[in-house]
């Protein structure tokens, strides 16, 4: 056991020196896939990383990993249960594995905006979902905001019909492959780092996300144009493992978790007005965003309708009437 504990204090010191952290601070490192500096997710682990750098200094120290340098969001959450990774916010889409409770956020045209979604997650059921993970080993800590998505595709997309017979790549989620499904497309999973080349080699046509991520990758370069939809959430949860946080002393907890919490509050705020930036950048960069007449968007909305009695035993009828009550 002391040789172990030996070996132990070598690879934190060795993982410590590669980081910048001091000998003995808990190091924790966040795995993220996107952008760090215009970004919803990247600004907020970048704040996190610099406050409790700063407020913990000697006891925490955090480093961010971000643009998928170290992990896929499809490997991410393995990699939390055996200890590599600390923190990590995938999307709501990519939990599938390890609930089916966050089904509920992918189902098209089930909150009308953000204020919705968070009004949503601040409710007991929305707080308890944070919770649905523990006996996995997951624990939420607290939901991020990114933004409602938008469909582009290397053909107009105006009606629902011009979707038909089209490939389309989708985040992990069933809900989001029954999506495609919908509207006669055909949909293809695959990893966020994956997108752009094919977009760019046409092994997909299209995709959906927010204007955060498609601008922050680009997407808007190697397609026709974005249609302006918001057919759908894109929000995360921020993650640990269970045994990770009962690791900790439970002061070191709290003052990470006031950290957490403040920065939470303070860039979901603000998501807005990173959203509005992002879109306006693609303007800016020469992409095409095609506004939907409330008759379009009636057909797209009566389109994709059937997906939510799909997946009605997963989420649940009363959850359904607490999100669309929020809209109302
Ligand atoms: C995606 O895979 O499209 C998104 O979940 C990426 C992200 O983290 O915003």
């Amino acid at each position: 056991a002391a040789v172990l504990a030996a070996m132990s204090v070598i690879a934190t010191s060795a993982q410590a020196d590669t980081m910048g952290c001091d000998d003995g601070e808990i190091v924790v490192k966040f795995s993220h896939v996107t952008n760090t500096d215009r970004h919803p997710k990247g600004i907020a682990a970048t704040l996190l990383a610099e406050r409790v750098n700063a407020e913990m200094d000697g006891t925490m120290c955090m480093e961010v990993f971000p643009n998928s340098t170290l992990y896929n969001d499809d490997q991410v959450l393995e990699a939390m249960l055996q200890g590599d990774v600390q923190l990590a916010s995938p999307s709501l889409s990519k939990f599938e594995t390890f609930t089916k409770q966050f089904r509920i956020f992918d189902l098209p045209f089930m909150f009308v905006n953000m204020d919705a979604v968070d009004a949503f997650q601040a409710s007991e059921t929305g707080q308890a979902m944070m919770d649905s993970m523990q006996r996995r080993g997951l624990q939420g800590l607290g939901f991020w905001h990114n933004g409602m998505k938008q469909f582009s595709a290397n053909v107009p997309l105006n009606a629902p019909s011009d979707a038909e017979g089209l490939k389309f790549r989708v985040q992990t989620s069933d809900v989001l492959v029954a999506q495609m499904e919908a509207l006669g497309a055909s949909p293809q999973p695959m990893s966020f780092s994956e997108v752009y080349g094919a977009l760019q080699t046409g092994v997909v046509d299209g995709q959906e996300n927010t204007w955060s991520n498609i601008y922050g990758q680009k997407f808007f370069e190697v397609q026709d144009g974005t249609t302006e939809t918001n057919h759908g959430v894109l929000d995360y949860l921020v993650v640990a493992s269970v045994d990770w946080l009962d690791s900790l002393d439970a002061e070191v907890r709290d003052d990470f978790m006031e950290i957490f919490l403040e920065v939470t509050a303070e860039r979901n705020a603000a998501v807005g007005e990173v959203d509005a930036n992002n879109r306006q950048a693609v303007l800016d960069a020469g992409g095409v965003i095609r506004e939907l007449s409330a008759e379009q968007r009636a057909e797209w909305v009566a389109t994709m309708q059937p997906v939510w009695t799909q997946f009605l035993d997963d989420v649940g009828q009363e959850n359904i009437d607490a999100a669309q009550a929020i809209n109302a």
